[in-house]
């Protein structure tokens, strides 16, 4: 196939890796023809059911995508919605081609580097969080645009009559949605922001699951987006009621009319990387998609021959202690920051920086590929500061033709800043900037710079075989867990013997810094603990994760998924139409 998925580290576009490009290591193309019909795996079962109503009259993986993105924004606004972004990797089957479009929110030209501090200090998470200076311009809806544009089967229109449907006639409150507004509200501004307050807390009362809600707001919104497109969004009354919002007290944003109308979703190019036989596919910054490649990696360079589960367990923590160092240090915006990618992903780099870890309690520090390599020194950059908090949600789509969409959509925080236009909340996602600013020391990669993109976790990722064919698609929510979660599914299932259902279902485990946490509320997460913490990392137990893992498998007899049971979701599959 033209992708040499299986023996280069191609950066697609960037290195001329995609199409036509002539192949000095070819493998075969895959061209058996799809026969194992569409999978969707979604957080909320209305949502799957409406990526499955496009996908059972032939819609692309991208019309299933948008539409049930859509309702999400609806059902599940607690994650992801209109008011916030993402990011869609999109596998063409026909073409043997991958994308990966960037909708990430865009820090308003307006924003400084030190909007986050107070006296020269960080001003209080929860402040900063509930500030109008947070919201970042939306992108999902230009992502919908710049995904239907490439790839629609279905008319722009169609794809939102679910979600339109759903917002007049009513839908039922989920057990997480009103979980999540009952523990929110003394902390956030859920209950008090004009719009939130009547929507979330009608009489004063947090929505009860099971509760009928209808949202004509939200109907009219997306209407005029069904039929205007997305003008409709970024000019116009939209965008009004959004600037208005970001711009309220306490601590208005600098969001302007212009910040909205000059938003753009992006096709950045995708990195591939080699592991073993496989060719791993992600997203390049500011996603951390490259830790996909990197911590299977850096697991092989330091797991034994025959390991055992414990080994095995370790080799996965130091993998990602590793991984982790060099993400929190070199990842940005990689239109502000120059981020050493084919440094950190070349093999020799690789192989170097595994024998690189200090003691098991310490913490993992940076390595520098210049300097393992050769090449032009790094500039200096500070240190990373930047914290995330849940309020994502992801969703992998295999259309009938075999194209597939692994999509990681987010607002940042539970119901992103609590701040509310025209039927959905607006994302909080500028505080996924390094937030301190230390005048004297050198800036970080991830500071906050107007038209900056903040640094993501979000990993939407493919797996394929030597011949080019689809293996996995994967992905999580999580925030600065989501690298370990996704990684998880890669290793559980290609290396621990588990099928899908099990990957997922597995105990997570973050190595970051100088602690591992192990999610003892899964067996055997209580084991695992024991041994980890007898080898001397300084294990956190932690009873439960916030992984929203929605896998899809491709093996010879069909495709198989599996839903995170730690959120609602649910896997929906048929025949080609
Ligand atoms: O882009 C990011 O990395 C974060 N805004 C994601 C936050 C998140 O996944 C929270 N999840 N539950």
């Amino acid at each position: 196939m033209r992708r040499s998925l299986s023996l280069l580290l191609c950066l697609w576009l960037l290195a001329g890796c995609g199409q036509a490009q002539p192949d000095a290591v070819s493998a075969p193309e895959a061209t058996a023809p799809w026969a194992h019909g569409w999978m969707a795996t979604v957080a909320n079962p209305d949502a799957t059911a409406a990526a499955a109503e496009m996908l059972a009259q032939g819609g692309h993986a991208v019309d299933a995508a948008i539409a049930a993105h859509a309702v999400l924004g609806l059902v599940e606004p607690e994650s992801s919605g209109l008011g916030g972004g993402g990011f869609m990797l999109v596998f063409d089957a026909k073409a043997q081609d991958l994308a990966f479009l960037d909708g990430r929110e865009q820090a308003p030209a307006g924003a400084r580097i030190d909007m986050f501090m107070e006296n020269e200090a960080p001003m209080n998470y929860v402040q900063a969080w509930q500030s109008g200076r947070a919201v970042g311009v939306p992108g999902a809806v230009a992502l919908y645009k710049l995904a239907h544009d490439r790839y629609g089967k279905l008319p722009w229109a169609t794809v939102f009559g679910p979600a339109i449907r759903l917002a007049e006639d009513g839908f039922t409150v989920t057990a997480k949605m009103a979980g999540t507004l009952e523990r929110l509200a003394p902390i956030a501004r859920i209950d008090e922001n004009p719009g939130a307050a009547e929507y979330f807390f009608p009489g004063g009362q947090p929505l009860a699951a099971g509760a009928t809600v209808r949202n004509p707001a939200y109907a009219e919104t997306l209407k005029r987006v069904a039929a205007e497109g997305p003008s409709a969004f970024y000019t116009g009354p939209i965008a009004e009621a959004i600037v208005a919002s970001a711009q309220a007290a306490p601590l208005g944003g600098t969001l302007t009319l212009e910040d909205m109308a000059n938003y753009e979703a992006i096709a950045r190019p995708v990195v591939c990387g080699p592991w073993r036989s496989l060719s791993i596919c992600t997203a390049t910054p500011p996603s951390s998609g490259a830790m996909q490649i990197m911590i299977p990696n850096l697991y092989d360079h330091r797991v034994p021959e025959g390991a055992t589960q414990a080994q095995r367990i370790r080799a996965f923590v130091e993998a990602q202690r590793l991984a982790y160092a060099d993400r929190d240090h070199y990842f940005g915006d990689p239109d502000r920051v120059a981020v050493p990618l084919e440094g950190l992903l070349n093999p020799a780099y690789l192989e170097h920086r595994a024998q690189t870890l200090g003691a098991p309690a310490e913490t993992a520090t940076h390595g520098d590929p210049a300097a393992v390599l050769g090449g032009e020194a790094l500039s200096a950059l500070g240190p990373d500061t930047t914290l995330e908090l849940a309020g994502t949600t992801h969703f992998s789509i295999v259309d009938a033709e075999g194209n597939a969409v692994s999509s990681t959509m987010t607002v940042e925080g539970p119901f992103g800043s609590s701040r509310w236009a025209a039927g959905f909340v607006l994302n909080n996602e500028m505080t996924d900037f390094a937030r301190v600013y230390a005048p004297e020391a050198p800036e970080p990669a991830n500071a906050v710079r107007p038209g900056a993109r903040p640094r993501s976790s979000m990993s939407p990722t493919m797996v394929f075989d030597e011949a080019g064919g689809l293996l996995m698609v994967t992905g999580s929510p999580g925030g600065n867990s989501i690298p370990a979660y996704t990684a998880k599914t890669i290793l559980g299932i290609q290396d621990w013997g588990l099928t899908v259902q099990e990957a997922v279902n597995f105990p997570n485990i973050i190595a970051r810094g100088d602690a591992v946490r192990v999610e003892t509320g899964m067996a055997p997460g209580a084991e695992l603990a024991v041994s980890l913490e007898a080898e001397g990392f300084n294990v956190q137990a932690r009873e439960g994760e916030n992984s929203g893992l929605h896998v899809i498998v491709v093996t010879e007899t069909g495709l198989e998924g599996a839903a995170d049971p730690r959120r609602e979701g649910n896997v929906l599959s048929g025949p080609t139409p």
